[in-house]
């Protein structure tokens, strides 16, 4: 495995791959979900290159960039062991200069939900997954349903600029208890951990539901809210189509059920595709 930390060297590092390059941009504390990634992405590629960067531009003010977790040494050590080619660790001024042209997420399906509740994320999102994609030269990129939303920009993105990638959506990791993994639960405190789990427990409740022929989606978010009134505060409880609009009734095979919540310290999403 090579680290390489500029530009010049990823461009130089890529030139000698020949064959097909798999790609998994992270933002590092890698857990079993990036895992996941990495290894479907192994398989898949005759090369793989991964990324750690976390991505000041996709942080609002007041969010925790300066606390996000780092954990280079144990990541490098992971990369290693899971087959990884290149390992790209560049800085933010490497990344960035002042004054840069930016790509701005859709008006429509870019400003909803997460969109709504954290403005100008999914641009600084996109931004860097673009020059991101462009460096790493990946025939296929993988990323988690987990963020089902960025999953769905990043996929549009690549579309509209006709940007010559797959882009591979992969399915959600779980611990045991049913937890949707994220690099941000290690803040969880032992008490929170329990009432994080009413994320997965209301999105169980609503296939339940939506398996016993409940279609209502209003009645489904009202039974949705119930269990999660374990949680400190509810951002939101959304059932839209895979284009992110919002639904009345559950379509199978066209529906994503999305929540998004804060328990103690951490804001946690959590989704579920039927
Ligand atoms: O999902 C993430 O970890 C980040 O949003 C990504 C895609 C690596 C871009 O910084």
């Amino acid at each position: 495995m090579v680290i390489v930390r500029t530009i010049k060297q990823m461009q130089e590092a890529k030139k000698g791959l020949f064959g097909s390059i798999g790609f998994v941009p992270t933002m590092g504390a890698l857990h079993q979900g990036h895992l996941s990634l990495i290894q479907q992405a192994r398989k898949e590629n005759d090369h793989l290159v991964v990324s750690i960067f976390v991505n000041p531009t996709q942080f609002l003010e007041g969010e925790d960039l300066n606390a996000y977790p780092r954990k280079d040494e144990a990541d490098i050590k992971i990369c290693e062991l899971t087959g990884v080619d290149i390992l790209f660790m560049p800085t933010v001024d490497a990344m960035y200069e002042a004054d840069e042209l930016c790509i701005g997420a859709p008006a429509i399906r870019g400003y909803v939900l997460e969109g709504e509740k954290r403005p100008g994320h999914f641009d600084g999102m996109l931004q860097v997954v673009m020059k991101l994609l462009n460096l790493s030269g990946a025939n296929r990129a993988y990323f988690g349903k987990k963020d089902a939303q960025q999953l769905a920009l990043i996929t549009q993105m690549v579309k509209n600029y006709f940007m010559d990638v797959t882009i591979v959506p992969c399915e959600i990791v779980r611990d045991e208890q049913g937890l949707a993994l994220s690099s941000r639960n290690v803040y969880l405190k032992d008490d929170e951990k329990e009432r994080a789990l009413s994320l997965s427990r209301a999105l169980k409740h609503a296939t339940k539901m939506v398996m016993a022929g409940e279609r209502d989606v209003a009645s489904i978010k009202a039974q949705m809210l119930e269990v999660l009134s374990e949680a400190d505060k509810v951002e939101y409880v959304a059932i839209v189509d895979r284009a992110f609009k919002a639904l009345e009734t559950v379509e199978i095979g066209n529906t994503i059920i999305l929540v998004a919540a804060w328990v103690g310290k951490p804001r946690l999403i959590d989704n579920l595709w039927v």
